[in-house]
């Protein structure tokens, strides 16, 4: 390690952006390995905070590709429209196609991505859920397209009596084919319904690293619970966003170009807010895989 390394580690800033979750990390260079005294400390951040903001962090997709690589490997999307030609690893989270052109607000693709509006933790209906995501706002809205997360912790700790009796112990389905039935989307094919057949998982689940429990739902993705009639199950989904959706549980992200933000899909949710899609806004994500089967807590 060199001085410059050392260096680097002691000039982290880390300003709490939120009571409830949500970090600006200042002093580092993302485009640079990170020392492996930095990444402690910064993977300590993490799982402090959930939520990392690092501004102005301009970054290419291969060093954006590189930074996220230091926490796991990186989920490659099982669907052609969402990925980047250039770079496998990158989804693209945009309404403007890979060509630069402003796509419509009916295209399929735009359909999809808009349906990030609705609560939701990426790659949920994966056998292994995604551990966490590192967005990078390339081309941002100036109103509205503000990312908002949810700490699913406290939402767990803030379950009455009655709503955790009625979770305890059970699985919700999660299954990528939901989303056709919430939105006009591109029908999926039958590689992209083989590749994501539905999954269940405990609806609480403990954290592989901190240990605490959270609320684990996804609710775009969620059709199902486990002994519970399609109704009753769609009506808990809805009263648990509700309490997710609750102020005192949210930080709000407004963008600036070259942000980079960083979460933990173990234990938030977030969602986009409508914008105006006459707007061009860019945004490049890299996906780092789950870090093993979701524990029940
Ligand atoms: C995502 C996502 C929200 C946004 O990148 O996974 O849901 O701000 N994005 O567009
Ligand atoms: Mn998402």
């Amino acid at each position: 390690m060199s001085i410059a390394d050392h260096r680097t580690a002691s000039e982290m800033n880390i300003r709490p952006l939120h009571p409830a979750l949500g970090a600006e990390v200042t002093g580092l260079d993302l485009a640079r390995p990170l020392a492996p005294e930095t990444f402690r400390a910064l993977h300590r951040a993490w799982m402090d905070y959930l939520v990392l903001v690092f501004p102005k962090q301009a970054l290419s997709d291969e060093q954006q590709i590189a930074f996220a690589r230091q926490f796991g490997e990186l989920e490659v999307h099982h669907q052609e429209i969402i990925k980047s030609r250039a770079a496998p690893e990158i989804f693209r989270v945009a309404n403007v196609d890979d060509d630069g052109n402003l796509m419509r607000a009916e295209d399929p693709s735009v359909a999809q991505i808009s349906l990030a509006q609705r609560w939701h933790t990426d790659s949920s209906y994966r056998p292994v859920p995604s551990m966490g995501s590192i967005l990078h706002g390339i081309e941002v809205t100036r109103e509205g397209g503000e990312t908002w997360f949810t700490n699913m912790y406290r939402v767990h700790e803030a379950l009455g009596t009655a709503l955790r009796r009625k979770i305890h112990g059970r699985k919700a389905r999660h299954d990528f084919a939901h989303l056709t039935t919430l939105a006009p989307i591109k029908p999926l094919t039958q590689a992209e319904r083989q590749a994501m057949p539905p999954v269940w998982q405990p609806m609480v689940r403990q954290h592989p690293v901190t240990g605490r429990k959270s609320l684990f739902i996804s609710p775009i993705y969620n059709d199902a619970i486990e002994g519970m009639e399609d109704s009753e199950a769609v009506a808990l989904i809805a009263e648990l966003a509700e309490l997710a959706g609750r102020d005192e549980f949210i930080y709000r992200h407004r963008w600036s170009p070259d942000d980079i933000v960083m979460w933990d899909n173990r234990c938030t949710m977030h969602q986009v807010t409508p914008y105006d899609l006459g707007q061009r806004r860019v945004m490049h994500r890299a996906t780092i895989v789950g870090d093993g089967p979701v524990i029940a807590g």
